[in-house]
């Protein structure tokens, strides 16, 4: 069988035989050229401990780098994971960096004071698309902040979603609103009026011009956000009132405590020297004159706002709390977008002077959620936040904004293109921008306004949206796809979906 079996094979005909009688033969693949000699994928690499020959011996430098040359497409070949330059392990965990899955860090203070990390200011604006997780990212940052020595301020919680976090630590939060007893006067000293009397004459001189300063932009914000145009002439005005009322313009050693409703009862029985110091004619002049100013402060002495800034302050904040915070939701409530906006110009002048003197190393992270409620007011509101924004490299304070969509500071006032131009500034005053999930329809202005190319605008659109907490942070001008964590008890603190939870 075998035998006949191997008969049977050797007869049988090739496929080469049976493509012959067609005149046909098989097509080969023409040989390989012969392999080049193996090479080393890193010839000449010395060891670390240099090598083990006489007269060799140790290394005493590294040994050198051999250089490649390969397209970015190669590279993640031989070098997996590796996304950009990692910030170093300092101040709050946030999450994780999903490009090379190391921990993300966030710590603006320390970052500034780094020479190779790109920010030159600690503020962060938050960008993200209502629930997206804005609040929780800001609330995780303060809490995991406080073991390193920073304490929080909330100037204006609008949806008073900051008290969870206020009374789990500890602290009464403040609230003013319609009816309810908290006042707080935008017009306070702050900071810069305690320990008055200690001060050299010059000390007093430059104080008092800060603190001036200080109230004129707030009264130009006030105003201009009721339609009032707030020319040098209303400056003057205003400015020689609120010398007057503090005692300063008669040679006082110390500055009086000063309200909204007494600078509008100045200007609405002027006395003969303001009259004639302004160059109106007569008391009847300045008062025509002064109509709209005076209308336009008196709006905030009545109505919603009637009871919350026209009187001294009642809160007088403990600086030694880990965080501080002032609920407006009643306000909120009333659904006077207008009101809310005012309150919060008045919140952050306020907050403003009472940071003014912050003593070296008290650290604080001030935030303004919502901020879009304050600028969108008018030109002057957004040149008020943008004065706020810039004193923090000097005080010390990780300032957070938070807006819905990048163009929200741009819908100041009437978009005339001053107001948009000081709205595109108020972005540059942050290096730090965290940029949550977005719709598409937002992805070209965010695209625009922050430079970013299409690669990391559908980060935003596609990626961002599919879990809370994900974002590309820009810190500087480098890139991170970071996802935020929360630990259950903070998911539990940062909840503010109680609303529209049927099982909430
Ligand atoms: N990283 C996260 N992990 C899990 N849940 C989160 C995360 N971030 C936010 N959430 C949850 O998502 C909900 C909405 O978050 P948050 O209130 O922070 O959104 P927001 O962007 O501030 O919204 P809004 O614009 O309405 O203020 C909250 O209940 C919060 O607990
Ligand atoms: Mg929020």
């Amino acid at each position: 069988m075998t035998k006949s079996g191997t008969k049977a094979r050797s007869t049988s005909r090739t496929i080469d035989d049976l493509l012959a009688d067609f005149g046909t033969t098989m097509p080969r693949k023409t040989a390989p050229p012969p392999a080049p000699p193996a090479e080393k994928l890193f010839p000449n690499s010395i060891k670390a401990h240099g090598v083990r020959r006489p007269g060799h011996g140790w290394a005493p430098t590294m040994p050198p780098l051999a250089g490649y040359q390969m397209t970015s497409e190669e590279t993640p070949v031989l070098w997996p994971l590796i996304s950009g330059d990692g910030l170093p392990p300092w101040g709050a965990e946030m999450g994780y960096d999903v490009l090379s899955g190391g921990k993300f860090y966030c710590d603006p203070m320390s970052w500034v004071l780094d020479d190779t990390i790109p920010v030159t200011n600690p503020n962060i604006f938050i960008f993200g698309k209502p629930g997206r997780g804005k609040s929780a990212t800001v609330k995780a940052f303060m809490l995991r902040m406080i073991r390193y020595g920073y304490r929080s301020l909330v100037l204006g919680d609008v949806k008073d979603e900051y008290e969870d976090i206020s009374k789990f630590l500890g602290v009464d939060p403040f609230r003013i609103g319609p009816g309810l007893p908290g006042r707080i006067n935008p017009l306070d000293l702050g900071a810069l009026g305690v320990d008055w009397e200690k001060q050299t004459a010059e000390e007093q001189e430059k104080r008092a011009t800060i603190i001036f300063n200080r109230w004129l932009m707030l009264i130009r914000g006030l105003v201009g956000s009721q339609g009032v145009s707030f020319t040098p002439t209303e400056e003057t005005v205003i400015n020689e009132v609120l010398q007057d009322l503090t005692g300063w313009s008669a040679g006082a050693s110390r500055l009086k405590p000063v309200t909204i409703p007494q600078v509008w009862a100045a200007l609405h029985s002027p006395s003969k020297e303001l009259v004639n110091n302004n160059r109106y004619e007569n008391p009847q002049a300045f008062y025509d004159g002064t109509r709209p100013l005076r209308d336009a402060l008196g709006a905030l002495c009545k109505g919603s706002l009637q009871g919350m800034f026209d009187s001294e302050s009642t809160f007088q904040p403990d600086w030694r709390a880990p965080i501080q915070t002032l609920s407006l939701r009643s306000l909120h409530a009333t659904g006077n977008k207008v009101a809310v906006g005012i309150a919060l110009m008045c919140l952050n002048s306020w907050g403003q002077g009472i940071r003014e003197a912050a003593a070296a190393g008290d650290r604080r992270i001030v935030l303004r959620d919502e901020a879009w409620l304050q600028t969108r007011l008018s030109l002057e509101a957004v040149e008020a936040l943008d004065a706020n924004l810039r004193l923090s490299r000097t005080e010390g304070d990780i300032q957070i904004v938070t807006y819905h969509k990048p163009s929200d500071p741009l819908s100041a006032g009437d978009q005339g293109s001053q107001a948009a131009q000081i709205a595109k500034d108020l972005l540059n005053l942050s290096d730090v921008r965290i940029l949550m999930g977005q719709d598409e329809s937002v992805a070209d202005e965010l695209g625009r306004l922050m430079g970013l190319s299409e690669m990391q605008q559908n980060v935003i659109t596609n990626w961002a949206m599919q879990e809370k907490g994900r974002a590309l942070w820009m810190v500087g001008d480098q890139r991170y796809k970071v996802q935020t964590l929360l630990t259950p008890l903070e998911r539990r603190l940062t909840y503010t979906n109680e609303a529209i939870d049927p099982a909430g």
